[in-house]
C-alpha cells in the first residue's frame, strides 16, 4: 500500500535520482523527452524482448543501466493517440500510480511522441494518480503489513514534466479538488456505521463551512415540526436520532435559481423489523452512498470556486429496529401531506427521500432536482455493477446525465417510467404503498419517489450497484468508489456554469 504521493510539476529535464516513468503511444516510439531518460538505450532492448508496443495498460520496467544516475526506468503504455480522452488520462494516471513503490522520488514524463500532450492532461493524469492511491487504512494499526515493518510508509514524491509546468498547476487546482471530493464520499462510504451515524455524519458535511460553503443541520424536533413523517418513521428504530442536512455553495448570480442534488444517508440499513438476511448485511454500511456522493459534490464545487448556486440536502438516518421501531402496515404521513402505508421497512430509502425531495422543491424552487441512492438490489440484477440507473421525468436533464456518464465513465443507464408502474404502488388504505411487488422493483421505487417532486425536473440515480463493491480498476481500488462526485461535477462544469 502507497500512501497519497506528492505531486509538483517541473519543465522537463533529465531526472537525476530514483524512478523515470514516460508515456508511449501504440507503436512505441519514444518522444524526445522520454529518450533523454534513457541514453543508455534500455528501453530499446527492453522493448522488443517484453513484446511491449504501447498498448493501454502495458508496463516495462527495467533496472536503470550501469553508469545511469537513475534506479528504475518504467514505461506505460498509452495507447491509441486519438482514444486519449479526459478519461483516459485519469487512467494513465492509476496506471502510473500503480508503478510508484515506497517513499523514493519519481520523475514522470508527459509527452508523446505523436501526440500534444499540454498542462491540461498532466494534470488529468496527476489527478488519477491521487484517485488510483487512495485507501482506506485508518483503522489498520500495523501500518506498514506489506513488508512487516512498524514504521508508516512514506509517500513518494512525484514530479511531473511537462510542456507546461505553469498551465498544469493551475489545471491541477481545479483536478485536484474534484479527486478531493471523490476520496471524501470514499471516506464516507468506507467507515464503518459505528463511528458514522447520523449525528457523526451532518459534523463531516458541517466541516465544509470551512471551503465557504453555508451548512444547516436540522434535527428532530425540526423535522417533526416540517412534518417529515416518513424520514421519521425510518428513523424511530434507532437510539440514534436523524439529521437532514442541507449545504449550499452560492458561486453563481444571486437571483440564479439553484440546482439542487439530494441523497439518500441511511448509514446502516438493517431492513429494519423486515430485516435482512445475516450474510452481506455489513454492505449496509454503505447505504449512504448517495449522501456521500453529494457531499463529496458539494467539497468539489466549493473547492474549484464553481460559478453556480448549488444545493445539496442529505437526510441521514439508521434504519435499525428496537422496541419503538417502525412496524409493517404503518401508516405514515409525509411532508407533502400524503400518506404511505408502510409494508416492508427495508424500503426504507425512499422513505427518506420522499422528504428531502419535498423540502428541497418547497424550499429552494431548485432549476432541476438529482437524487443518488443506493435504492435497490432490483437495479444490480437489471443492470449489474457497471451502470447506475437512471430515471428522469425531463430527456434534457436525462440526456445531459447520461453524456455526463460517458464523459466521466461513471455510467448511467435508462430506464423507464409510466402511469401503468405508478399503479403498482397505490394502497388501499393510504395513498400509496412503499413497495410495488415482485418485479420492476427499481421502477416502483423510482415511481414513489416521483410522487414527490411535482413538475420539477428531476432525475433519480440508483447507485446501489455502483456505489460501493464493485470491481477495482484503473482509478479506484476502494470498496466505496465514490461514485456519483466525477459524474456530477461534469454534468455541472457542462451545462450550469457562468
Ligand atoms: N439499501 C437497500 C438496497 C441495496 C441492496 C443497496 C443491496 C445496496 C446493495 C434498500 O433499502 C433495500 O433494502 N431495498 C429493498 C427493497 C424491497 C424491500 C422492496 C431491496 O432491494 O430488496
Ligand atoms: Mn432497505
Ligand atoms: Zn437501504
Amino acid at each position: 500500500m502507497t500512501p497519497m504521493p506528492i505531486i509538483s510539476f517541473a519543465k522537463f529535464a533529465a531526472p537525476k535520482k530514483g524512478t523515470a516513468i514516460v508515456l508511449v503511444e501504440e507503436g512505441g516510439a519514444l518522444s524526445e523527452a522520454a529518450n533523454t531518460c534513457d541514453p543508455g538505450k534500455a528501453f530499446s532492448r527492453a522493448f522488443p524482448v517484453a513484446e511491449f508496443s504501447g498498448k493501454s495498460g502495458s508496463v516495462v520496467e527495467v533496472l536503470a543501466p550501469e553508469g545511469s544516475p537513475l534506479d528504475r526506468l518504467v514505461a506505460i503504455g498509452a495507447g491509441k493517440a486519438a482514444d486519449l480522452n479526459d478519461y483516459g488520462w485519469l487512467k494513465l494516471g492509476g496506471a502510473v500510480a500503480a508503478q510508484l513503490r515506497k517513499a523514493g522520488e519519481v520523475t514522470v514524463v508527459v509527452e508523446l511522441a505523436g501526440a500534444a500532450a499540454g498542462g491540461a492532461e498532466a494534470a488529468k493524469l496527476a489527478a488519477g494518480m491521487l484517485l488510483r492511491s487512495y485507501s482506506f487504512e485508518k483503522y489498520k494499526t500495523r501500518k506498514d503489513e506489506n513488508n512487516g515493518k512498524d514504521a508508516p510508509a512514506k509517500p513518494a514524491k512525484v514530479t511531473i514534466q511537462c510542456a507546461d509546468p505553469a498551465g498544469a498547476k493551475k489545471a491541477f487546482s481545479d483536478a485536484q479538488a474534484v479527486a478531493d471530493g471523490v476520496m471524501l464520499a470514499r471516506d464516507l462510504v468506507n467507515e464503518p456505521a459505528n463511528v458514522l451515524g447520523p449525528v457523526e455524519f451532518a459534523a463531516r458535511a458541517k466541516e465544509l463551512e470551512k471551503l465557504g460553503v453555508e451548512v444547516e443541520v436540522l434535527t428532530e424536533k425540526e423535522m417533526k415540526k416540517l412534518g417529515m413523517g416518513a424520514l421519521l418513521g425510518v428513523a424511530q428504530g434507532s437510539v440514534r436520532p436523524p439529521r437532514l442536512v442541507v449545504m449550499r455553495w452560492n458561486g453563481g448570480k444571486s437571483k440564479d435559481k439553484p440546482v439542487a442534488f439530494v441523497g439518500k444517508g441511511v448509514v446502516f440499513d438493517s431492513g429494519g423489523v423486515s430485516i435482512k438476511p445475516a450474510a452481506g448485511m455489513e454492505d449496509m454500511k454503505g447505504d449512504m452512498g448517495g449522501a456521500a456522493a453529494v457531499t463529496g459534490l458539494m467539497h468539489s464545487l466549493a473547492a474549484r470556486k464553481a460559478k453556480v448556486n448549488v444545493v445539496g440536502i442529505i437526510g441521514c438516518v439508521e434504519n435499525m429496529v428496537d422496541g419503538n421501531a417502525q412496524r409493517p402496515g404503518d401508516i405514515v404521513t409525509s411532508m407533502s401531506g400524503q400518506t404511505i402505508e408502510v409494508l416492508n421497512t427495508d424500503a426504507e430509502g425512499r422513505l427518506v427521500l420522499a422528504d428531502a425531495l419535498w423540502y428541497c422543491n418547497d424550499r429552494f424552487e431548485p432549476k432541476f432536482m438529482v437524487d443518488l441512492a443506493t435504492l435497490t438490489g432490483a437495479i444490480m440484477v437489471a443492470l449489474g455493477q457497471q451502470h447506475a440507473g437512471l430515471f428522469s421525468n425531463n430527456d434534457e436533464l436525462a440526456e445531459r446525465l447520461a453524456a455526463a456518464g460517458t464523459t466521466t465513465q461513471e455510467k448511467l443507464w435508462r430506464m423507464p417510467l409510466g402511469a401503468e408502474y405508478d399503479k403498482l404502488i397505490d394502497s388501499k388504505n393510504a395513498d400509496m404503498k412503499n413497495i410495488g411487488g415482485r418485479h420492476g422493483g427499481s421502477i416502483t421505487a423510482a415511481q414513489f419517489l416521483q410522487r414527490f417532486v411535482k413538475d420539477t425536473a428531476w432525475a433519480h440515480l440508483d447507485i446501489a450497484g455502483t456505489a460501493m463493491g464493485s470491481q477495482a480498476n484503473e482509478i479506484n481500488q476502494s470498496w466505496g468508489s465514490g461514485f456519483g462526485v466525477r459524474l456530477l461535477d461534469q454534468l455541472v462544469r457542462d451545462h450550469y456554469e457562468g
